[in-house]
Parts: structure tokens; C-alpha cells; sequence
């Protein structure tokens, strides 16, 4: 029995998650759980799954959930909350398998402190291992412990890279090709981004996911952070990871080997697959996530307009300075992402005040946890500054070049 941990619960990956767990009762427990400010769902996984613990952001919904646990008969569930909640929730001595799924940095310290409690994570919050990929995956390395892709690209890569050599004594691999759906505005004018609403950002063609991960598949930032994620996880250049543009959404990427030979994986667009891969690996299990080949009628590929879409361009930039440009793309790109939900942005400022946080921030390695969170403080009030700046002088955010 597998004890698992999920950091985000009443999230989008959080509640697939709860679905395999559901479909595998002799396979899979539920031991914690970790939320947000969704306290009326987190009570409902409560009571449904029994946790020992369960975090939430604040400690006021914390205390409201403990009243209702105890008005429930549930009073012996630890209830938390906080950063320092969330781990204890990954770090429990009753934990084999932390289910990363919170959204920002918010997961990162539970996810790095997972990794050096010595669990086996699963990562979906591609956003630790943006800022902070090279101090978890030395320490993974350290505990000797697998970090297991929940991302479906990178899950693909790692399904893929089994067949090959990649490791001190051979390489086999020449190159990762990451697939992109190119989101809602693929076939859209550049000419039109500048009325490009919220609404039609939010509608992503093959996914259901979060609105920050919808927002950035939209201006391609999210495949720029897959860029990061993969040379992080894999251990490979920039130059050796390439995006191509694949609107149906079939392979979920692929990896090119020495001899010529290209290895694609390929399934239904379901977050339940790459999420049950990791919770079994090295193990396959028989599962209904069933894609059916005769359906298929074509697999087309392109690569990907960078002048249309500068995120990616920017993310490629970051990847190859690393250290703190990394982390004020990331910080940078929530806060203009959380600007434009709120429609104070247009949809073209977004790259715009990116570029302008990256520029300001000077070239620096972090050599811990603390030091990140530091500079991603430092970007995100940054590119909060700008924000206000520009609205104090009335102009439209519209107009910064
Ligand atoms: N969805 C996908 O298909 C997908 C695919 C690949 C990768 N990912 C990555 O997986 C991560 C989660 O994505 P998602 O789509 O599941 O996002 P989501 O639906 O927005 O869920 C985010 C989760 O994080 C929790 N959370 C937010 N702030 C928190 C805090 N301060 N403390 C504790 N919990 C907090 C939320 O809690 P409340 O709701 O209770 O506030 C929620 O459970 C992201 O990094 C995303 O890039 C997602």
C-alpha cells in the first residue's frame, strides 16, 4: 500500500489525483492532504479520505475546518495550515509519495523539504523546479530518489528515455522535442492580440486545467517553463530541447536518440495517465485510459512563431542564464497572469513587463531555498511596482514597450 501525500488537493491535479486513488483502493492510501482557501472542499476530502493531517492556507479556514471536523465525529484529523503546514503535510512520517500539485512558488519549501525528507515525488508544479530545479534535483540526487514527472510532456520525455542510455558512462540522447498545443491563439493575427479577452485566454483548446497554467499555454509561457523543467529534470542544454507545435495534442512529446531513431509517447489528453505512470513507476498497471488508434487521422507539426508569442523566446533567455532570471520570469509571469485575470493588463503587456522585471534583475546563482524565495519576493514586488506605477500616471499598462 502506497501512502500518499498531495500538496494542493482541491486543485485541478489535486482531485485527479483523488481519482486514481479512488480507482486503486489496494493499491493506493491517502495520508495527508494540503489545500488552499478552498475550505468547503477540503472538508469533503476530509471526511471522504480520513487524513491524518490536513493544511490549509490560513489559519483562520484552518480553525473554521477544525470546528467542522469536530462537529463531523473527525476530530482526531491534525488540522494545520500555512507554509509550515503544508510541510508537515509532505514531510509525515506516514508518507511514501508526495503528489506536488500546489500552483507557484507557494509549493516549493513543502516540495524541496519532501525531496530531503527522502519521499518520492511527483511533480506536477513545474514552477519548483523553474526557480529552484537545480537545488531539488541535487538533493533528490542526494536521497537517491526518483523525481517523477506529473507534467504530461515531461512524463512523456521519461517514458521515452527508457529507451535509451543517459547517464556518466553514455548518452544516447540528442535531443528532447517537447510538444505544444499553441493554445487558444494559434491561428490568431498578431494584429488582434491587443483585444484578446480573458474569457477567450481562458479557453484552452485540449486541456481543463487551473487558470494560471491556461493563461500561460496561451501566450506559450507554460511550454517556456516546460523548456526549464526539462533541461532541469534531464539534465540537458537549452539548445538540446526544442518546442514543435502540435495542435492535436496526440504525442505528448518526444525524445530523438544518436542513431536517428525518435521515440513518442502517445494517449488520451487525461491528466489520470501521467499521474497514475508516476504513482507506479517502475511498475505499469492495466488501467481504462484507453486511446484509440483508429481515430486517428493526422498528427500535424510546425515549429513555433516566436515573434508572435515572446514568452517563449523570454523562457528559452532565462534558461540559459539560469539562477535568478529564472526566478523573476516565474515571479514576474504570475503577477502580470493574476494582472490580466483581473483585466488591469491587456494580453500583449504580459511578455512586455516580463522582460522588463528580467532586465532588472541582476545575474545571480541562489544556494538555498531562503535565497529563492528571496528573489522571487524581490521580482514579484518588482513587477507589482510596475504595474502600480503605470496606473498611477494613468497611463494603460497597454503602453509600456
Ligand atoms: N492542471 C493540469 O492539467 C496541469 C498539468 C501539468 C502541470 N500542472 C501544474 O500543476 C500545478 C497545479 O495545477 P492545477 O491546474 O491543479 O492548479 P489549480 O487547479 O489552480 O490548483 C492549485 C492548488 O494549489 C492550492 N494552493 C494554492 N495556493 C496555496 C497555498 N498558498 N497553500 C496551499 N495550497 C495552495 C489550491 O488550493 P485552493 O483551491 O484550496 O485554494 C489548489 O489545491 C501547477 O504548477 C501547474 O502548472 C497542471
Amino acid at each position: 500500500m502506497k501512502r500518499i501525500a498531495i500538496l494542493g488537493s482541491t486543485g485541478s491535479i489535486g482531485r485527479s489525483t483523488l481519482s486514481v486513488v479512488e480507482s486503486y483502493p489496494e493499491r493506493f492510501q491517502i495520508a495527508t492532504l494540503a489545500a488552499g482557501n478552498n475550505a468547503d472542499l477540503a472538508f469533503e476530502q476530509a471526511v471522504r479520505w480520513k487524513p491524518r493531517v490536513i493544511s490549509l492556507a490560513t489559519e483562520l479556514s484552518s480553525e473554521m475546518l477544525r470546528t467542522k471536523l469536530r462537529g463531523a465525529g473527525l476530530a482526531e484529523i491534525e488540522v494545520v495550515h500555512g507554509a509550515a503546514g503544508t510541510v508537515r503535510v509532505a514531510t509525515h512520517a506516514d508518507v511514501d509519495f508526495v503528489v506536488s500539485a500546489i500552483v507557484g512558488v507557494s509549493g516549493l519549501e513543502a516540495t524541496y523539504e519532501a525531496v530531503r525528507a527522502g519521499k518520492t515525488v511527483g511533480l506536477a508544479n513545474k514552477e519548483c523546479m523553474v526557480v529552484a530545479g537545480e537545488l531539488i534535483t541535487a538533493e533528490a540526487r542526494k536521497q537517491g530518489k526518483p523525481l517523477l514527472p506529473i507534467d504530461s510532456e515531461h512524463n512523456a520525455i521519461h517514458q521515452c528515455l527508457r529507451g535509451g542510455r543517459m547517464d556518466a558512462e553514455a548518452n544516447e540522447v540528442e535531443r528532447i522535442w517537447l510538444t505544444a498545443s499553441g493554445g487558444p491563439f494559434l491561428h490568431t493575427p498578431k494584429s488582434e492580440f491587443g483585444s484578446i479577452t480573458v474569457q477567450q485566454a481562458l479557453n484552452h483548446p485540449t486541456w481543463k486545467m487551473g487558470k494560471r497554467i491556461t493563461i500561460d499555454s496561451a501566450t506559450l509561457m507554460n511550454k517556456g517553463f516546460e523548456v526549464i523543467e526539462a533541461c532541469r529534470l534531464f539534465n540537458v542544454p537549452p539548445d538540446r530541447v526544442q518546442v514543435i507545435v502540435h495542435p492535436q495534442s496526440t504525442i505528448h512529446s518526444l525524445v530523438e536518440f544518436v542513431d536517428g531513431s525518435i521515440l513518442a509517447q502517445i494517449s488520451v489528453t487525461d491528466m489520470r495517465l501521467p499521474i497514475l505512470y508516476a504513482l507506479t513507476y517502475p511498475e505499469r498497471i492495466p488501467s481504462d485510459l484507453r486511446f484509440s488508434l483508429s481515430d486517428l487521422r493526422h498528427l500535424d507539426f510546425y515549429p513555433p512563431d516566436m515573434a508572435k508569442f515572446p514568452c517563449l523566446e523570454l523562457a528559452y533567455e532565462a534558461a540559459r542564464t539560469g539562477g535568478a532570471q529564472t526566478i523573476a520570469l516565474n515571479a514576474a509571469d504570475e503577477v502580470v497572469v493574476g494582472a490580466f485575470l483581473e483585466e488591469q493588463i491587456g494580453f500583449e503587456d504580459i511578455p512586455k513587463i516580463i522582460k522588463e522585471v528580467m532586465a532588472a534583475t541582476p545575474a545571480a546563482h541562489l544556494e538555498s531555498i531562503q535565497e529563492v524565495l528571496r528573489a522571487d519576493t524581490e521580482a514579484r514586488l518588482l513587477a507589482r511596482e510596475i504595474v502600480k506605477q503605470r496606473s498611477r500616471k494613468g497611463l494603460p499598462i497597454r503602453a509600456i514597450s
